[in-house]
């Protein structure tokens, strides 16, 4: 029998830097927190009198709430105890509420956006961001490609969802991109999950919220120093989206038993980043990631992902020259450094709130033994001949919505005679949690290719 403590504490035991989620870093509460690392199950409390209710806010939760609305700028933060996933299917219902049938959504979309789209009925119009043939990833969405997409899509689409930053740390430029779903009166979700310290202070690029979105969703364990599952759904001030509705939307798909740790653990993210737009503790950030990427991209056998456009430094994605994202991964974990993932053709190391010099030393420390790596028995193997690039799979083809195709009666077919037929399910492997199929979707023959399948689940039409 394997036991989850005993796997845990194993992992602790041998984790020596952590460049993945959560933000924290595994590093406990400070100051007036410390009370929750001490004491965490005399904390594990319900709605007593004095401690307010999520469904209901109006004493404590609801002054953290106006607390989160100052820090980003929104109209009205919503608290959310499901991550940044409940938050993006609120959103998605909160568009479906405006009545029209279509939703215009990134291939990058994270799988949140499609169990939206499967839960509210919209009808989604797919459309590429910038796709990255060096590096295997999606980009940013470029504004020129919203006007086309605007002109094109025909109708009045419910809204525009976008990923930005991406995984890899590509930010789009929103505020244009705002002004012209506005223009076109319609309003724009942005899904900022892996962006909530996008504040502006010490040398962070602004975020959503103060840029003009309508609604933005923030993952706040991805980079904050908040316990995993706590995200915020913010309401910008000129929002074509109601609070209201949103709020009874994500109250619809969250947990009737919110948990206080986690809530308080959002009291902690905020008052780190609280005094001058997070510039004390983000300037930090910035410099930790400054001196990584440096030193990564200093180093003759390592190349460091740029975007076109604007990056976060909270994502530094690193390939190893010739050798698979695996390969460097497995290096890395077997030293004790724990990466985010591999993604494309790179490894992806995430900083964090409760990253440290130590940590970005620990990675340092180990660059001189890349050779190792290099020279290592994998040189003789087909690895050696130089990574893959991973490829773009083909355009997808949405014939029923993902909400008919969920419901409506299926069978399991070996893969090869799933191919021309209409997927029942969505596969979409976390991380990075994007799509490879969307249910409702033409399975095109490529699939046995990238999504190495046994079976899938089609629709019976
Ligand atoms: C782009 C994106 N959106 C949303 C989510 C969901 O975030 P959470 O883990 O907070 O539910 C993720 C999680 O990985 C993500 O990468």
């Amino acid at each position: 029998m394997n036991f989850l403590t005993d796997a845990l504490t194993r992992h602790v035991g041998c984790e020596t830097a952590s460049f993945h989620t959560p933000g924290h870093k595994g590093q406990a509460p400070v100051g007036a927190f410390e009370v929750l690392a001490e004491y965490p199950w005399q904390m594990d409390l319900t709605e007593l009198p004095g401690l307010d209710d999520l469904s209901s806010p109006t004493g404590v939760l609801a002054d953290l709430e106006s607390r989160a609305a100052g820090i980003w700028g929104a109209a009205e933060s919503i608290i959310s105890v499901n991550g940044a996933s409940a938050g993006m299917v609120a959103a998605m219902l909160a568009l479906a509420s405006r009545g029209s049938s279509t939703v215009l959504v990134p291939r990058n979309a994270h799988r949140s956006i499609v169990s939206g789209l499967v839960i509210s009925g919209l009808f989604p119009i797919w459309y590429d961001p910038v796709w990255d043939d060096d590096w295997g990833i999606w980009g940013s969405l470029p504004a020129k490609s919203v006007e086309r997409l605007l002109e094109r899509c025909g109708g009045e689409p419910a809204g525009l969802v976008i990923t930005s930053p991406t995984y890899a740390g590509a930010i789009s430029d929103i505020e244009r991109i705002a002004g012209l779903c506005h223009s076109a009166g319609i309003p724009l979700v942005v899904d900022e999950a892996h962006g909530a310290h996008l504040l502006g202070g010490g040398g962070m690029p602004p975020g959503a919220v103060t840029l003009g979105a309508d609604v933005v969703v923030h993952s706040l364990h991805k980079t904050l120093p908040a316990l995993t599952q706590t995200g915020l759904v913010h309401v910008g001030r000129q929002s074509l989206i109601a609070a209201s509705g949103l709020r009874s939307a994500l109250q619809l798909v969250q947990t009737s038993s919110p948990s206080y740790l986690l809530m308080a653990s959002i009291e902690q993210a905020l008052a780190a980043i609280e005094a001058e737009n997070g510039g004390p503790a983000l300037s930090r950030l910035q410099e930790l990631s400054v001196r990584l990427v440096e030193e990564l991209a200093a180093h003759p056998e390592l190349e460091v992902y740029k975007p076109l456009a604007a990056t976060d430094p909270a994502h530094v994605l690193v390939a190893a020259r010739g050798r698979q994202p695996q390969e460097l991964f497995n290096f890395l974990c077997e030293r004790g450094v724990f990466p985010e993932t591999t993604l494309g053709r790179g490894v992806l190391l995430m900083l964090g709130l409760g990253s440290t010099a130590a940590d970005v030393g620990r990675i340092v420390s180990l660059l001189p033994q890349l050779a190792e790596l290099q020279a290592g028995e994998a040189a003789d193997s087909a690895f050696a001949r130089g990574a893959r690039k991973s490829w773009r799979q083909p355009d997808p083809v949405q014939v029923i919505s993902p909400r008919q195709a969920f419901f409506m009666p299926s069978e399991v077919v070996p893969a090869g005679d799933a191919v021309g037929r209409l997927s029942a399910v969505t596969i979409a492997p976390c991380p990075p949690g994007t799509p490879l199929i969307v249910a409702g979707q033409r399975v095109p023959p490529e699939i046995l290719e990238y999504a190495s399948l046994q079976s899938l689940k089609v629709v019976l039409e």
